[in-house]
């Protein structure tokens, strides 16, 4: 790993825009601010990355304040935090049908080492981000440290989880899960949503730019790649598939879905591949980290079965679907899958083939086993089970289980988002072989309101459970061991909050063993 100093840092995070004096400004575009929200990066590869900005002098508009043609924007890419020394430029195309966002993809580039990159439109630079290549194909590499987060929503807190993310110099960042939260404005909130509940296109343009204007997310995009996915808040809460929440009308949430997905594309550093087509994206994919790590990233919304132990009585009672029930037969019935047989089979592919030294399975809910109290009689062991994770779909669970096993996959890890808690816990067989260690990363500023969790976590055999505290998971791997770290806010609501390490585990190469070191 090529070492940064402090210095390179800050330019690369906090490096404002200098207004360039280059002739020929396009037409119709004012002296406004076009960078408002910044810029990211995303996808390394060994010889490139994703460059991503989007135009919008005018971000709580729907079209951005941009007029409805195409604006050519200029990207660079620096071997150097003071952009003395080009490697490489070319010229984006910023295009309304994409709400004027640019995806750049770079290649050709050095492997293992950081880049800097700024646009340039209109006359005007854009902030400086600092991105990396990843490591050559197989390479030893000495470390890997990358943050992982998940949950932030607005109204709940502000983003002092990311200040901290940014201070522990990641090279990676993997988000895995409810970017957004799709709610209307709550009053008495720490900080209010500023549209309705989105449902189309200019809404969720609205709501994504509401999120992506906080500077301190903006300095998490700006210092390191990021590989993201998705969970449920991106479109709607609960949803499976092509059902939503209240399991209304299939068509009309398709339209939503292709409207919140678009929205999802054009804010993130993804590569073209992952362009929506309709209400479908394509978004599982891995990431290769030199001969160290294989991340497969992969979605676990937009395929998923529909919900299990549904009783039609209830749901007409309910008039939505129901987030834990009582165990029924069709939870574990093997037709079920929660990432649909596709990707299922690519991802049982994947894990067969992969040689990493870690295989790392990014993904948005809880994938262990949990088993909940049931609030009616708390005293009584855990009977209830969620529908809405793995929990619901666990034959599937189990296949990718012994998948690992059978394949000899070296070294699974699970990272997890969705329950707003920190969480790590171990996979078993149903004979007892350990299989994998998963470690859930805690929420940016999402609130936890399953009182639930800690005592019924404890039930279920969790190595360590913490609901009541906000922040993000920090692991380092080398080839002999990955540690984790549980980094915990003092206050979430507080931008200025301090964090310390909650709780710190290892895993050791070559076992699954959840080693806790957590401290006093
Ligand atoms: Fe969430």
């Amino acid at each position: 790993m090529t070492l940064i100093s402090r210095r390179d840092l800050v330019i690369g995070a906090v490096g404002t825009p200098a207004l360039l004096t280059v002739a020929g400004r396009a037409a119709g575009l004012g002296g406004e601010q076009l960078f408002t929200l910044g810029v990211a990066s995303g996808e390394p590869s060994s010889d490139g990355m994703v460059l991503w900005t989007r135009l919008a002098p005018k971000p709580m508009q729907g079209d951005g304040g941009m007029p409805a043609r195409a604006v050519p924007v200029r990207w660079e890419i620096h071997a150097d935090a003071g952009l003395k020394r080009l490697v490489k430029a070319g010229q984006g195309i910023a295009d309304p049908s994409l709400g004027h966002s640019v995806h750049v993809e770079v290649a050709g580039l050095e492997p293992g080492r950081p880049y800097w990159y700024r646009f340039v439109a209109n006359g005007e630079a854009s902030p400086v981000g600092r991105t990396r290549t990843a490591p050559a194909p197989g390479a030893a590499v000495d470390r890997l440290r990358f943050c992982y987060g998940s949950c932030q929503k607005y109204e709940s807190g502000n983003y002092a989880a990311w200040r901290h993310a940014v201070a522990d110099d990641p090279d990676l960042i993997l988000f895995l899960g409810d970017y957004i939260y799709e709610g209307n404005p709550k009053p008495g909130s720490v900080r209010m949503h500023r549209n309705p509940e989105p449902t189309d296109l200019a809404g969720y343009r609205v709501r994504y730019a509401t999120y992506r204007l906080d500077p301190l997310l903006q300095a998490a995009h700006a210092i390191a790649p990021w590989a993201v996915t998705w969970d449920d808040h991106e479109v709607q809460n609960n949803y499976a598939g092509a059902l939503d929440e209240d399991n209304g009308d299939v068509a009309a949430f398709l339209k939503r879905r292709a409207a919140a997905y678009q929205t999802y594309f054009e804010f993130m550093p993804l590569r073209r591949t992952a362009r929506p087509t309709g209400s479908s994206m394509h978004l599982y994919r891995t990431l290769d980290w030199g001969g160290l790590a294989q991340f497969q990233i992969i979605d676990d919304r937009q395929y998923r079965s529909g919900r299990s132990c549904q009783p039609p009585e209830l749901l007409r009672d309910h008039k939505r679907s129901l987030d834990t029930t009582y165990d029924c037969a069709d939870r574990t019935d093997p037709a079920r899958s929660i990432l649909g047989m596709p990707q299922e089979t690519w991802l049982m592919d994947r894990l067969g083939r992969s040689r990493a030294g870690w295989n790392v399975l990014a993904q948005q809910t809880l994938m262990a086993s949990y088993p909940q109290l049931d609030k009616k009689d708390p005293a009584a062991p855990p009977s209830r089970h969620s529908s809405d994770t793995w929990e619901g779909y666990a034959a599937c669970r189990e296949r990718v289980q012994r998948r690992w096993h059978d394949a000899r996959t070296p070294n699974p890890l699970v990272i997890s988002g969705d329950i707003h808690a920190f969480a790590a816990t171990e996979h078993h067989l149903p004979d007892g072989t350990r299989v994998a260690a998963e470690f859930v990363g805690g929420s940016i500023t999402s609130e936890n309101h399953n009182a639930l969790l800690k005592p019924a976590a404890r039930l279920a055999g969790f190595a360590f459970a913490e609901n009541e505290v906000r922040g993000y998971g920090r692991i380092d791997l080398t080839a002999k061991r990955a540690e984790v770290t549980f980094r915990g806010l003092a206050n979430s609501a507080d931008v200025n909050s301090s964090a310390r390490d909650i709780a710190r585990f290892s895993v050791e190469a070559g076992r699954s063993d959840i080693i806790a070191d957590i401290p006093a």
